[in-house]
């Protein structure tokens, strides 16, 4: 099998076509995938039609699933813990009124997946199934090209610090954590700046929705570098923006990139079924 590798933008993304997901991959159509994936952070495969077990099959080529967590304090979303599929839906079971899976409506701010886990997973493969008519585009941060950008004076200040991730299944919403009981909230304390295991580049290691605090900053200094570092993760230059169709499955890489969902009509159903993919071990 020999695929075709495309770069959909400056910042980051590529297509990868000529391949089937339905079929078994050999060897070097992995290693051509696993290349393309650490190169371009995120690879899109279109026009799929596959099954759970294809979709497992598929990520298993790349390593062991990630296991999913429940939160202390009770807040976890809807759907079975007891598998390793999440479904990023809005859609409401008719029988118990209740949501079939997680993250429902609306723009949901960009995002590492399992940031607050000791070993968050090394990617994510979403899967698309149904689809709103407008709305629900992905966009996806390099941020490698996030951590050029910091300035010197700041990359100097901060290398060596850490940041608490922090995660209570909000989607658009920071955690007031001087003002609230963080203990039962899935959390954990990452270095700003990581060094992903593969590439051996630098990435900046921060998101608006789940990074809330710096180590050894006071309240005002806090707010004001991550603000000024959510800026730089957030700005064009560095983002791709993936329009969904029915039938794509995305994988990108979640220690050199942050995500986010664009809002979406609430009347329109929406499915997404997600895996991640177990991490390399603890960041640093
Ligand atoms: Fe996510």
């Amino acid at each position: 099998m020999s695929i075709t590798v495309t770069p959909l933008s400056a910042a980051c993304g590529a297509e990868i076509s000529g391949i089937d997901l339905r079929e078994p991959l050999d060897a070097s159509t992995v290693k051509e995938i696993e290349d393309a994936f650490h190169e371009h952070v995120v690879v899109v495969f279109r026009g799929q039609d596959i099954t759970e077990e294809e979709q497992m099959a598929f990520a298993n080529a790349f390593g062991g699933l990630g296991e999913r967590r429940r939160s202390p304090n009770g807040n976890t979303p809807g759907g079975s813990y007891d598998t390793p599929f999440m479904f990023v839906t809005n859609i409401i079971d008719e029988k118990t009124g209740e949501p079939i899976g997680a993250f429902g409506d609306g723009e949901m701010w960009f995002h590492h997946d399992t940031s607050y886990y000791e070993k968050p997973h090394k990617a994510t493969l979403l899967y698309s199934i149904t689809l709103p008519n407008s709305g629900g585009n992905t966009c996806f941060a390099n941020m490698y090209k996030a951590y050029e950008n910091v300035p010197a004076d700041l990359k100097a200040k901060l290398e060596g610090r850490k940041v608490l991730q922090l995660h209570d299944y909000k989607r658009r919403e920071r955690i007031d954590i001087y003002n609230s009981d963080i203990s039962g909230m899935l959390q954990y304390e990452q270095p700003i700046f990581v060094t992903h295991p593969v590439t051996r580049r630098k990435a900046l290691y921060i998101s608006r929705l789940m990074s809330a605090k710096i180590e050894g900053l006071a309240p005002d200094e806090n707010e004001a570098i991550l603000n000024q570092l959510f800026d730089i993760s957030e700005d064009p230059s560095v983002v791709f923006e993936h329009v969904w169709k029915k039938g794509d499955m995305v994988m990108w890489d979640n220690y050199a990139s942050i995500h986010m969902r664009r809002d979406f009509p609430r009347d329109q159903p929406r499915l997404m079924r997600r895996l991640t993919l177990g991490g390399y071990g603890a960041l640093n």
